[in-house]
């Protein structure tokens, strides 16, 4: 599932017109491959819902196939409909999670067919595609980059829905990179002043990372790692769940009523935490990032940690204003953990070279980083290509999560990247970092 290589993710410049082709189209295929991967299994396991937070499987393949369909073929190039009769059905807005297992979807033999018609259609468009066209949806190859981001992020919803199966064997085991120690002090001031948050020049960037625009923060302490395993089961030791003082009282009102005493996938054996991951137990690693926490226990943990979670600016700011963190070089697999080459977070410490400007390091990769902040629209915000991708989510309504998990695709992992979610959502592959004001 490794995907690095030396492709120009998303170009930055005036790219020359086969280079950016020919990125284009490995991207694709990294994509493709991927999805394939992750669906290569018996049929049962592809029909079946494993959750009502999640699709069946077969359903995010063809739903893949559909939106490139839709975007590519349909809407840049123009070409008469495939399969017009199945748009319904994979219309993530007409239908929801708990209801896609009652459709009569595609089968997966059917599915992958579907899939590799539309893809060998996508790449006869490619080869038309004309660089200099600057129509909004085809400027810098922007309708490519639209499916293949998408793509990858249900990749790794396919993912969470793996773990959530409960089956191993299709996610297979890399090593993690080894610790190399935590670097002191454990947090980091970010001295007051204006920054650019957001861009208007990434060329394949969604329409709620747009426009930048300048934010002033006053200073502010930032943890230089996420909160870890061993931090978290300290909190839960010590009576976390059980102290309605530390709790958003929804997030009290939702601990109640489930039952809730530790993170998602985690069992006590009466001396040590185990967790589930992909189909096997095994204990806890101390020196990992949490993961599978929702939005109330990162704020509980923080409240416990005499701190809070920082806004989305705030973390966005912590990564020095630029592409990543460490700068505008895509990531190597040096800098961060991302793209699946493990199936778990890496140790905090592991990815010195992955460190901020501030010296913040791991904002990219690993967990997906819960912040304090709703989704809303930046000031100048303009919906592109489509209200559905982000305008309907705008309110009190979703979080937003920050930096990209280990599974996120480098393509989709960049610092003013914005996904967003519910506050009780725990299938993700999410943890958080936590902040504080100046005294
Ligand atoms: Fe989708």
């Amino acid at each position: 599932m490794t995907e690095h290589g030396t492709i120009p993710t998303a170009p930055t410049g005036p790219a020359e017109p086969g280079a950016l082709k020919e990125a284009i189209a490995a991207e694709l295929a990294a994509a493709r491959e991927r999805s394939l991967a992750y669906t290569d299994a018996d049929d049962d396991l592809l029909v079946r819902q494993h959750s009502p937070l999640m699709s069946p499987l077969v359903w995010d393949l063809a739903h893949v196939g559909n939106y490139e369909e839709l975007w590519v073929l349909r809407a840049a190039a123009g070409i008469t409909p495939l399969r017009p009769e199945i748009d319904d059905m994979y219309n993530a807005f007409k239908h929801p999670r708990r209801e896609r297992p009652s459709l009569p979807l595609l089968g997966p033999d059917e599915a992958r067919r579907y899939l590799a018609t539309v893809r060998s259609r996508v790449l006869d468009v490619l080869d038309r595609f004309d660089p200099r066209d600057r129509r909004p949806l085809c400027a810098d190859g922007f309708v490519f980059g639209l499916v293949i981001q998408h793509e990858h992020q249900h990749d790794e919803t396919m993912l969470a829905t793996l773990q959530l199966s409960g089956r191993p064997g299709i996610v297979r085991d890399d090593p993690t990179p080894p610790s190399r120690g935590r670097t002191k002090p454990d947090e980091v001031y970010i001295p007051a002043g204006v920054f650019t948050m957001g861009t208007s020049a990434a060329p394949w960037a969604y329409d709620n990372e747009r426009p930048a625009h300048q934010i002033y923060l006053p200073g502010y302490w930032i943890d230089r790692y996420p909160v870890t395993n061993g931090e978290y089961a300290a909190f839960i030791a010590d009576g976390g769940y059980r102290d309605p003082r530390l709790w958003h009282p929804e997030g009290w009102e939702w601990v109640q009523r489930t039952g809730t005493s530790a993170p998602l996938f985690w069992t006590w054996d009466g001396s040590s935490w185990w967790r589930t991951r992909f189909g096997r137990l095994e204990p806890v690693p101390e020196d990992e990032p949490v993961q599978h926490v929702c939005w109330y226990e990162a704020d509980a943990y923080a409240r416990w940690a005499g701190k809070r979670l920082p806004t989305e600016a705030e973390w966005e700011k912590a990564c020095g204003g630029r592409t990543y963190p460490w700068g505008d070089r895509p990531p190597t697999g040096a800098e961060a953990n991302l793209g699946h080459r493990a199936a778990r977070p890496a140790p905090v410490g592991a990815f010195p070279e992955g460190a901020s400007p501030y010296g913040v390091e791991q904002l990219i990769g690993d967990v997906w980083e819960w912040t304090d902040s709703w989704f809303r629209p930046y000031p100048g915000f303009v919906s592109f290509p489509y209200r559905e991708y982000s305008e309907v989510f705008f309110g009190q309504t979703y979080r937003v999560l920050r930096g990209g998990s280990w599974a996120t695709h480098p393509t989709v992992a960049r610092t003013t990247f914005r996904n967003w979610d519910f506050p009780i959502r725990r299938q993700i592959f999410a943890g958080f970092r936590c902040a504080r004001s100046e005294d």
